[in-house]
């Protein structure tokens, strides 16, 4: 008898073994969960290049600079970043209106300093993953050059354009122009341009195959490099009906509807597919998910050779100036993970560079409760199923910038708002509120490093003002405090790392109702684990009806973490139930 139950546990142990070596090797797969890829089992950190660190006193973040960071950010544990555009730019919109895709932006370096940017994160074993920005160009760019120069260029039909003898284009939206209108007049050749974003971010014309293979050209050029992924930027948006046909009025309210995953933007994907992303060793993700869940799914099973995850913004824009419900917020999370329960891969973040700040938005920036908020917001983002993408800072807790003027504020759809408002006679009071609460240069003040000068992020000025807290709150502070935000992240992505239920265990939402704590399971292969989060700066209970006297606390953000079920304000455990 004895030989016989000890025998299957030897052979567990040693295919258990077997298993991982193969993994690692990219060979076998372990039987025991599904479908093991590296970009699932990832903690992606975001880095925004033009904060992070100023290597040569002009103000602005480089590559020298991340270069100058590799150790910091190979201590935070994190196995993949994801660096916003360094192509060459005109910067109207910080890098997200591309002149040249094969260079890089003055401002940030050259390619010698990429490549050993690249080669700095491949020797430290963490992945690199590009934006690649193709919904539109700069107008600076030379096929824009060439397209607005004449009816007849060759690249006329690389953007999109509406002869003004046929009369006014029928109304497009513009996400950042002063006057919300989306097609620009352009008298040279008597033709209107059409532009989501700014004027000087033209959209291209995906509907031309010769522009098709110029973008999937870019995308080999640079994993040729050797980069690990893209996140394709606006992509939902790229496909279009060139017909222009009517919109309904108002329909603004509801652009996405007509703006996302129109024509034929699978098609194209899986053109891309085919061409490139089959080809290499990359992941792939594009920011949004279109409209519904199916859309959502659509982008990423994988026998549909699309993507590799989906990116949706339900959760992170929940947040608003006046709260969130925490019921709702539960319902998102849960609705999205059982949706993909079986099929396909999300990504889970509640921050990015779009953004104002993780705990400001979502927690609570006061003296008392930052910690705690910050800690407990992370211990979410590190226990839900799905690849967390982590923004740079939020690991110290920043808090938004606290700007009260205008003319601190640096983002160009926020200063065209900004116009707007005031040209239709708003309310500019409520306005400046609105902004101090959501506007994304919160989210894109200088890298905290330490108390000296500008937070040791630059010798000269800043691009944009530090915020007036970091004298306590940064790097060279929080390395030397245990219990720091900062440590705390490394942490729970440590026992992410070290825990594969974490990443691919089943999600059980309990105690649904609970307006105040939010607590699941996480399930795999006999290993079960429970998270309790207090969402309020209150002292609240979880009722989750589990007995926690027998439970192993794993991780807690207080000294004495509950063992009964109890919170404390913003208080978050994660336990292993027997
Ligand atoms: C995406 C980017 C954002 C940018 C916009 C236009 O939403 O994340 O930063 O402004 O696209 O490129
Ligand atoms: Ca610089």
């Amino acid at each position: 008898m004895k030989r016989k139950t000890f025998l299957p546990g030897l052979f567990i142990v040693v295919l258990f073994l077997i298993s991982n070596i193969g993994f690692s090797q990219n060979q076998i797969k372990n039987d025991s969960t599904p479908d093991r890829k590296w970009w699932k089992e990832a903690v992606v950190y975001q880095i925004y290049p033009r904060s992070f660190k100023d290597n040569n006193g002009d103000g602005i973040g480089d590559l020298k600079g991340i270069i100058s960071k590799l150790d910091y950010i190979k201590s935070l544990g994190v196995d993949a970043i994801w660096l916003n555009p360094i192509y060459s730019s005109p910067n109207d919109d910080n890098g997200y209106d591309v002149s040249d895709y094969r260079d890089i932006m003055k401002d940030f370096g050259t390619m010698a300093d990429f490549d050993a940017l690249l080669k700095g994160l491949h020797d430290r074993g963490i992945k690199l993953v590009m934006d690649l920005v193709v919904n539109h160009s700069s107008d600076e760019h030379e096929w824009f050059k060439q397209s607005r120069s004449s009816r007849t260029s060759p690249y006329r039909d690389y953007y999109h354009w509406w002869n003004a003898e046929q009369g006014k284009p029928p109304y497009r939206y513009s996400l950042f122009d002063v006057n919300h209108d989306a097609w620009r007049y352009d008298s040279l050749t008597n033709a209107y341009y059409l532009h989501y974003f700014s004027r000087k971010q033209p959209d291209l014309n995906w509907e031309n195959p010769k522009l098709r293979q110029e973008i999937y050209g870019i995308m080999k050029f640079w994993a040729d490099k050797g980069i690990d992924g893209f996140r394709l930027d606006a992509f939902q948006f790229a496909a279009k009906d060139t017909t222009f046909p009517g919109f309904p009025k108002g329909f603004e309210k509801n652009f996405s509807q007509y703006y996302a995953m129109q024509g034929n933007l699978h098609g194209y994907l899986q053109q891309m597919y085919k061409e490139v992303l089959s080809r290499y060793n990359v992941m792939s993700v594009a920011e949004g998910a279109g409209n519904t869940l199916e859309d959502a799914h659509n982008l990423v099973d994988a026998n549909r050779h699309e993507l590799n995850m989906a990116y949706a913004f339900d959760g992170v824009d929940l947040a608003k100036p006046t709260g969130y419900s925490l019921p709702h917020f539960k319902e998102v999370f849960s609705r999205w993970d059982s949706a993909f329960a079986d099929k396909g891969w999300l990504s889970i973040f509640l921050a990015n560079h779009d953004q104002a700040r993780l705990v400001s938005r979502f927690g609570n920036d006061s003296p008392q409760f930052r910690e705690v908020s910050a800690k407990m917001l992370t211990t979410f983002l590190m226990t839900m199923r799905g690849t967390p993408f982590y923004y740079n800072g939020d690991e110290l807790g920043m808090t938004n910038a606290g700007f009260t003027k205008i003319e601190d504020y640096r983002d160009m759809a926020t200063l065209n708002e900004y116009k707007h408002q005031k040209s239709i006679g708003a309310d500019m009071d409520k306005y400046m509120q609105r902004i101090a609460f959501e506007c994304r240069d919160n989210g894109r003040t200088p890298f905290q490093w330490d108390s000296s000068a500008n937070a040791g992020f630059s010798t000269g000025t800043p691009w944009i003002q530090v915020n007036k807290n970091y004298k306590t709150i940064n790097v060279a502070e929080e390395e030397k405090d245990p219990n720091s935000v900062l440590n705390y992240f490394r942490k729970v992505v440590k026992l992410r790392k070290d825990n594969l239920v974490l990443v691919y265990g089943k999600y059980t939402l309990l105690d649904k109702q609970n307006p105040d704590t939010y607590a699941y399971t996480r399930e795999l292969n006999g290993k079960k684990l429970l998270v309790l989060l207090n969402f309020k700066a209150k002292v609240a209970a979880a009722n989750t009806g589990i007995d926690l006297s027998q439970a192993k606390i794993l991780l807690g953000n207080y000294s004495h973490p509950s063992n009964n079920g109890t919170l404390q304000p913003y208080e978050a455990v994660i336990y292993e139930l027997k």
